[in-house]
């Protein structure tokens, strides 16, 4: 069995986190690919040149605009909706509200969310300025421009060739779509091939970073918590049968975690990975997960895939590669048949071991696309299963086992909790429904 000492606290930053959960989201599909990340280089950009005409923002509304940038499309659920807010004349914009819902679960986020919340918002000659008796943070319109640049770029064309193109679309909806003072910025900006070639670097990390400070904020363990529980609700969207399902991994894993008497904040961490665990499920399409009958194997295969990048998307964060592992090895199993790295059972930590039997566990109690939940006898009787083939660790299964009760009560209350939390975000239109997709 793998170490029980408490992991040192990791040192992980808004910027970073809010970058690899970025890149999750653009995953969904070939076409959207990076989509969020050039639109945060392409206002970091307009931030800069538009500070030239006196239109200066603190370093903090600097990272504000970034981030906000990085996930401005948080907010929509389906790849169909994704790929529909990629249309230049898109009419579309309850992804924007319903992004700035889940961004306000997150305290670290409020204000982004503000941002995020106007991301669609059109100048109409200075009416845009204010929403009745709010007003619209000039953020908002720095990130709107941002995004229609983006989208009218053809990726698979040089971009020097575009840039006729893109200046007369962007300067015909001056005033009207676009903030004059932030055309003017881009008309600047459009002259330098630099800037362009810049965009669609294949290395964007790279050149956002060197946009952000070096000074980046180190998150509390309460503050990642926060966030990690926001992001928690966006994954468990994707389907309306896993609506509440990360909550139900987390809880589980902390009450075990609780009752092997880890510390405080050694069980929060663990919670952690509870909540991104299936991070890398953000790339499935929604049609196999909730799909009803058995799974094709090309469907298996890509279901498959979620672990591989719940680890690629969590490992690559700065400070977090202990909670990746816990959180991406949810399907290794102790006699190294699992996936998708077939580690061997010594291979497997205490947290790894605790993540694969809570995922398991909820999953059982849980309704499926293809079963109703199990009863708990027949939820104990598949886990000493799984224990007796070598698959989950025997111990823990037992204290699952022995504890019942009180973990399954654990569960079930924060599982109501994210239903609770879901209904109040009262989302628009875009609750997950069954629809044709595509990845
Ligand atoms: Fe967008
Ligand atoms: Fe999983
Ligand atoms: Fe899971």
């Amino acid at each position: 069995m793998g170490q029980l000492v408490p992991p040192t606290v990791p040192r992980i930053s808004k910027f970073d986190i809010s970058l690899a959960f970025s890149k999750a989201l653009d995953m969904v599909s070939p076409k959207i690919v990076d989509h969020q990340k050039r639109v945060a280089l392409i206002s970091a950009y307009l931030a800069e040149e538009v500070a030239l005409d006196g239109f200066v923002l603190s370093m903090r509304e600097r990272h504000d605009l970034i981030i906000a940038g990085l996930l401005h499309d948080i907010g929509a659920v389906s790849v169909v909706e994704r790929l529909s807010i990629l249309q230049y004349d898109t009419q579309e914009n309850d992804h924007a509200t319903n992004g700035a819902k889940f961004l306000r679960k997150a305290k670290m986020f409020t204000s982004i969310a503000k941002i995020v919340h106007y991301h669609h918002q059109s100048w109409r000659d200075s009416a845009g300025a204010s929403d009745g008796s709010l007003s619209v943070p000039f953020a908002s319109f720095i990130v709107r421009l941002a995004d229609r640049i983006e989208v009218l770029i053809d990726k698979s064309d040089l971009i020097l060739n575009q840039v006729g193109a893109i200046r007369s679309c962007i300067q015909a909806g001056a005033g009207r779509h676009y903030h004059p003072v932030l055309v003017d910025a881009f008309l600047r900006l459009a002259e330098r091939e630099a800037f362009w070639l810049d965009i669609v670097s294949p290395d964007l990390d790279a050149r956002i970073k060197r946009k952000m400070s070096t000074r980046r904020r180190v998150l509390t363990v309460d503050e990642l918590l926060d966030i990690a529980h926001m992001f928690a609700i966006v994954i468990d969207l994707r389907s309306e049968f896993t609506a509440t399902h990360s909550f139900g991994v987390a809880a589980t894993a902390g009450a075990l975690g609780r009752h092997m008497g880890l510390d405080e904040t050694h069980c929060r961490l663990i919670e952690v990975a509870g909540y991104l665990h299936d991070i890398g499920k953000l790339i499935i399409p929604q049609a196999i997960l909730e799909k009803k009958g058995s799974l094709e194997k090309d469907e298996y295969n890509k279901i498959k895939t979620h672990t591989y990048y719940t680890f690629s998307t969590l490992s690559e964060i700065p400070g977090m590669r202990e909670i990746s592992e816990w959180a991406a090895y949810h399907h290794e199993q102790i006699n190294g048949q699992g996936y998708p790295f077939h580690l061997p059972g010594e291979m497997l930590s205490t947290e790894s071991r605790i993540l694969a039997i809570a995922d398991k566990f909820v999953a059982l109690a849980e309704d499926r696309p293809y079963r109703k939940a199990m009863p708990e006898a027949e939820v104990i009787f598949e886990m000493r299963n799984f224990a007796n083939e070598g698959q989950i660790d025997k111990d823990i299964a037992a204290l699952l086992i022995d504890r019942f009760d009180d973990i399954d009560a654990a569960r079930k209350r924060a599982q109501g909790k994210e239903t609770k939390i879901i209904n109040m975000l009262d989302l628009k239109q875009n609750k997950p429904r069954k629809q044709p997709e595509f990845a």
